[in-house]
């Protein structure tokens, strides 16, 4: 929970009085281990060790060759996941016309689906569709996209994706202007008293967990710096571990 408070006069009475906003925003900031990085043989194998190193999220990043140039995972991979794991299917989309697809990912057992902005000229309607097929919509903005290109709405979804990296490949290096949006949509979110949660994703890792941490993000995708480490688990451990400790000293 967050709050603000603000001193108001009542319209009729005029009496004075504290009105306190509560927002609800979950104060944790949770990693979620993005699968793209992982061996695709052991699938498996990866979700088991970032199970053990206690995550609620699994990212999956699903690629069509056009959106981004490169193919990655479809809609018989979720379904197999979530028969594998009761982990929360965070799924990202990064293919053109995604409302051809909401429907099937949701059936296949995705909890959260995020579209991009830049894949649709109807981002309000896919993500209606996502919110009516059952599953969390969230809308995904690309590093050349500015946060104002969500602003009809920012009201509509659960989470916020800023993209760090250019979307495609997993192992690419984080783009630091990335941490000014995830402030923007923090500040937009306290001063409209919006309900989503802001996602981070490409190339985090224990370097700048707390600078993204600090600026409001609380959701933090992370591939490379998890599944290319000898020990997944404890590399989770490490990131929300890194991630509290900049939640409290963040002001
Ligand atoms: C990039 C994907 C990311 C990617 C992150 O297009 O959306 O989720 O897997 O990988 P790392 O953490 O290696 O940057
Ligand atoms: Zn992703």
């Amino acid at each position: 929970m967050e709050g603000r408070k603000s001193r108001e006069n009542h319209p009729e009475c005029g009496y004075a009085y504290v009105r306190i906003w509560q927002v609800r925003v979950s104060a944790a900031v949770e990693v979620a281990p993005s699968i793209l990085a992982a061996d695709f043989a052991c699938l498996g194998d990866a979700i088991r060790a970032v199970e053990r190193g206690g995550v609620s999220l699994l990212h999956v990043d699903v690629m069509d060759g056009h959106f981004v140039p490169n193919i990655s995972i479809g809609v018989p991979v979720v379904a197999s996941l979530r028969k594998a794991t009761r982990l929360q299917l965070d799924v990202h989309l990064m293919i053109e016309n995604p409302e051809q697809y909401i429907e099937a990912f949701a059936s296949a057992g995705a909890d959260m689906i995020s579209v991009h902005q830049e894949a649709t000229p109807h981002l309000d309607r896919a993500l209606a569709m996502v919110r009516e097929h059952g599953c969390k919509p969230g809308a995904v903005i690309n590093p050349a996209t500015p946060v104002a290109m969500l602003s009809e709405v920012l009201g509509k979804v659960d989470h916020v994706l800023v993209m760090s990296v250019n979307p495609g490949f997993g192992g690419q290096a984080f783009i630091p202007e990335a941490t000014e949006k995830i402030r923007e949509l923090r500040e937009i979110r306290d001063r409209h008293h919006y309900n989503y949660r802001i996602e981070v994703d490409g190339g985090i890792g224990p370097e700048n967990v707390a600078e993204v941490v600090r600026a409001g993000a609380q959701i933090l995708v992370a591939g490379t710096s998890i599944f290319h480490t000898a020990d997944p688990a404890a590399a989770v451990r490490e990131m929300a571990h890194l991630a509290s400790e900049a939640l409290a000293q963040r002001v």
